[in-house]
C-alpha cells in the first residue's frame, strides 16, 4: 500500500512586503537581499488572521483537487511552529472549520522540516489502514519575526500549503523518507522566550525573546550539507540516480543554498522549483506552496519523480521521494 498525494492546494495572504518597504524598516537594501536570498518580497498576515485561516484555504483546495470530501479524512495532521494558540492544537480548528468529522487531528512541530516530518507520519499511517489523510504546513511568521532585526526580518513570510494522501496499490506514492536530527545545534534558529523554559513575562518581551534568533551564516553551512546528503541517502535508498528526478522541491530558505545544492547534485536548476523571491521563507509551508504552484503549472505528470527536502530549526532536516 502506498501514499498517493492526491491532490494539492495552497494559499498566501493578500497583502505584500515589499524589500523596498523593509528598506524604511531597517538598514537594508533591496539589492543586498535580492543578492544573499534572491527574496523580493514576501506575504503577511493581516491583523487578526490566523495560522487555521491560511490552512483551512490551503486545505480547502487540497481536498477540491483531490476529489476527496473532508467527512472521508481520517487524520489530519499539521505541521507549524506559529499555531494560533498553545492549546488546542491548530489541527484541531483545522478539523471543525473543514467538517472533518471523522478525522484524527494534531501538530507537528519540526520548524522548516515540519511538512516533510508530517508527510512520513501521514504515510505510516496510511500504511496502517487509514485512507485519506490531509497533511497542512501553514505559519504566520511575521508573528515570531523581529521587525528591527535586520539579520532576520528580510527573510520570513506568511503561507499555507496542503496534500491529501490517499492509500492505493501500486507504484505511485511515497516511495521513503528520510528525517534527521541533531538538538546540538539548537541554538543556530530559537525562538527563546514564551515557552516552559522562559515564560511570557514583561522581562521575557522587554528583550525581545518572543522573537526569532538565527545565526544565519552558520545555519547556512549546515543547511547546503544536510540537503546534499537527505537527497543522495533518498536516491540510494530506492536505487535510483540524480538523472532520475523531475523535479526537486526544496525549503525555500535562500536561493543561494538551493543552487549550491544543485551544483553539488550536478542537478540542472530547471528541475529545481524556486518561489522564493515572492513568498521568502514561510518554514513549514515553503514545501507545500512550491509544490502546489508546480503542480499547477504541469510541472509534474503521472510517473515523475519528485524529490522534497528541507532543513530548519532543531536542527533537523529530512527528505522525502514520490513517484507522481
Ligand atoms: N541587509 C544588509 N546587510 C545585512 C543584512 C540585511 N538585511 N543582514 C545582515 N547584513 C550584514 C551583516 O551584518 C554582515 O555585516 P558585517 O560583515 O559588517 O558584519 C554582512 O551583511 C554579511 O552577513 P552574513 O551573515 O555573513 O551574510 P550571509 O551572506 O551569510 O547572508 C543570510 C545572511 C541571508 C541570513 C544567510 O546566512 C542565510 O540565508 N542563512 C541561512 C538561514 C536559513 O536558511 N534559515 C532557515 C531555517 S529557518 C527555520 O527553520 C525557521
Amino acid at each position: 500500500m502506498k501514499a498517493r498525494i492526491a491532490g494539492t492546494g495552497s494559499y498566501v495572504p493578500e497583502r505584500v512586503l515589499t524589500n523596498r518597504d523593509l528598506e524604511r524598516m531597517v538598514a537594508t537594501s533591496d539589492a543586498w537581499i535580492v543578492d544573499r536570498t534572491g527574496i523580493r518580497e514576501r506575504r503577511i498576515a493581516a491583523p487578526g488572521e490566523a495560522c487555521s485561516d491560511l490552512g483551512v484555504r490551503a486545505a480547502e483546495l487540497a481536498l477540491q483537487a483531490a476529489g476527496v470530501d473532508a467527512a472521508e479524512l481520517d487524520l489530519i495532521l499539521v505541521a507549524t511552529c506559529t499555531g494560533d494558540a498553545p492549546l488546542p492544537s491548530t489541527a484541531c480548528i483545522i478539523q471543525h472549520r473543514l467538517g472533518a468529522v471523522r478525522a484524527a487531528a494534531c501538530d507537528l512541530g519540526a520548524a522548516c522540516c515540519g511538512f516533510v516530518y508530517a508527510l512520513a507520519v501521514g504515510d505510516a499511517y496510511v500504511k496502517t489502514g487509514f485512507r485519506h489523510v490531509l497533511v497542512v504546513g501553514a505559519e504566520v511568521m511575521s508573528m515570531i519575526t523581529d521587525w528591527t532585526d535586520r539579520n532576520t526580518c528580510v527573510l520570513f513570510g506568511d503561507g499555507a500549503g496542503a496534500v491529501v494522501l490517499t492509500a492505493e496499490e501500486g507504484e505511485r506514492g511515497i516511495l521513503s523518507s528520510h528525517l534527521h536530527s541533531d538538538g546540538s545545534l539548537w541554538e543556530l534558529i530559537c525562538v527563546p522566550g514564551g515557552g516552559s523554559r522562559i515564560p511570557p513575562s514583561e522581562k521575557m518581551l522587554a528583550e525581545r525573546l518572543q522573537y526569532m534568533k538565527m545565526k544565519g551564516n552558520e545555519t547556512f553551512k549546515v543547511a547546503v550539507k544536510t540537503l546534499e546528503d537527505s537527497a543522495r541517502e533518498a536516491l540510494s535508498a530506492n536505487n535510483l540516480s540524480v538523472e532520475d528526478l523531475d523535479l526537486y522541491v526544496p525549503h525555500q530558505a535562500n536561493a543561494r543554498i538551493i543552487s549550491a545544492v544543485a551544483a553539488r547534485l550536478g542537478l540542472p536548476m530547471e528541475k529545481v522549483v524556486l518561489n522564493m523571491d515572492r513568498y521568502g521563507n514561510t518554514s513549514a509551508a515553503s514545501i507545500p506552496l512550491a509544490l502546489d504552484e508546480a503542480v499547477r503549472a504541469g510541472r509534474v505528470g503521472e510517473g515523475s519523480l519528485v524529490m522534497m527536502a528541507a532543513f530548519g530549526s532543531g536542527l533537523t532536516w529530512a527528505s522525502s521521494l514520490v513517484r507522481w
